[in-house]
């Protein structure tokens, strides 16, 4: 039997020391409300939202449950004001973080000026984080690379988070490889460009007072565990996606010995009610279920029960009668 008495507040206790990837079309409310039933600690990343989303909004693109929470809103944009004004919104709904991207390569977000590009504009992403964090009460991180085509030496990198960090920026998130900005889709410049995980623990040791969090290529308890003997914490993005099942164990390995793993049938479980209040508001059953199909990759019937999702859940007037028939073929 465990000993242990249970601690009020996990031991290294840092929100940031366990992260879900902002993840476009993924990490939707649906997705972050599945991945919140295996953790209660893990910090989770909306989808990258743009400024010009939010101002000249069609719908509410800030919609999000509370229960979610801790959620940071991943922001994209450049110019200093409308990143101030979206901030201060967001901090008003009760998002956890504000996150500025300065990662994604993709041509339409350096069409808007923002994203990866803005590695080469240190004083203006300076700029927008000084005027977001004069807005906010919560923390104004940013998601940077460790370079940008040319622009790849360390003392490029250590410029630009020097600047970043004297602007008020007390986390960074940081994926470890560069981005080339032309000739690789964004798909390929998250696997092409080698990872340097030396060079980002190397910031640590430059910028001490800096949190740090590491990404790219993270797929086990164990490398987690490893790099966290380095930086601050770990933020991870595919793996988590494809095989949510991950997440039930990090609030034991990473935060609270105490803490249960949870299995992703249990999981899975857990949504019913949510699922049930989203039908009831008009959301199709796929559109949540469609973040579940990974969920028991290491288990016996595992095809079927993403077959039986991916053929009935799109159907209309379904409910979660069709998630209970593919729980019924596995075996764990
Ligand atoms: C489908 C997809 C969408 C992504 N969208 C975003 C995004 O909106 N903002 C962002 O900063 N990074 C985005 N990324 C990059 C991830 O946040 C992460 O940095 C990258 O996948 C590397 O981490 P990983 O190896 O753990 O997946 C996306 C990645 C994927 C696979």
């Amino acid at each position: 039997m465990n000993q242990q008495k249970p601690t009020k507040k996990p031991p290294h206790f840092y929100r940031g020391r366990f992260s879900v990837a902002p993840m476009l079309d993924w990490t939707t409310r649906h997705c972050r409300y599945f991945h919140r039933q295996f953790s209660q600690y893990a910090l989770l990343y909306t989808e990258m939202v743009t400024t010009g989303a939010i101002i000249h909004a069609k719908y509410d693109h800030l919609d999000f449950d509370l229960a979610e929470n801790p959620v940071a809103l991943q922001l994209g944009g450049s110019d200093p004001e409308q990143l101030q004004h979206c901030a201060k919104l967001a901090a008003k709904r009760g998002y956890q973080e504000i996150n500025l991207n300065v990662g994604c390569p993709s041509d339409r977000v350096q069409n808007g000026m923002f994203g990866a590009c803005l590695m080469a504009k240190a004083d203006l992403v300076a700029q927008c984080v000084q005027q977001m964090q004069e807005e906010v009460d919560i923390p104004v991180t940013v998601k940077t690379r460790i370079g940008i085509d040319e622009l790849d030496s360390y003392a490029f990198l250590c410029d630009f988070v020097q600047k970043v960090t004297l602007a008020g920026c007390q986390e960074l998130i940081v994926h470890a490889r560069k981005a080339w900005l032309s000739g690789l889709s964004p798909k390929e410049n998250r696997e092409i460009p080698p990872l340097d995980y030396e060079r980002v623990y190397q910031l640590k040791r430059d910028f001490p007072q800096l949190l740090i969090s590491i990404n790219g290529g993270i797929k086990t308890i164990e490398e987690m565990q490893q790099h966290l003997r380095y930086v601050d914490g770990v933020m991870v993005g595919r793996e988590a996606y494809q095989n949510p099942s991950l997440l039930g164990y990090i609030d034991q390995a990473l935060f609270d010995p105490q803490s249960p793993i949870v299995r992703p049938r249990e999981a899975v479980q857990k949504m019913f009610p949510y699922i049930e209040q989203q039908l009831a508001q008009g959301v199709h059953l796929n559109h949540i279920t469609r973040h579940m199909l990974g969920a028991f990759q290491h288990c016996k019937g595992a095809r079927q029960w993403r077959r039986h999702l991916s053929e009935n859940a799109h159907k209309t007037g379904v409910g979660i009668e069709v998630l209970e028939q593919a729980l019924a073929f596995l075996e764990e």
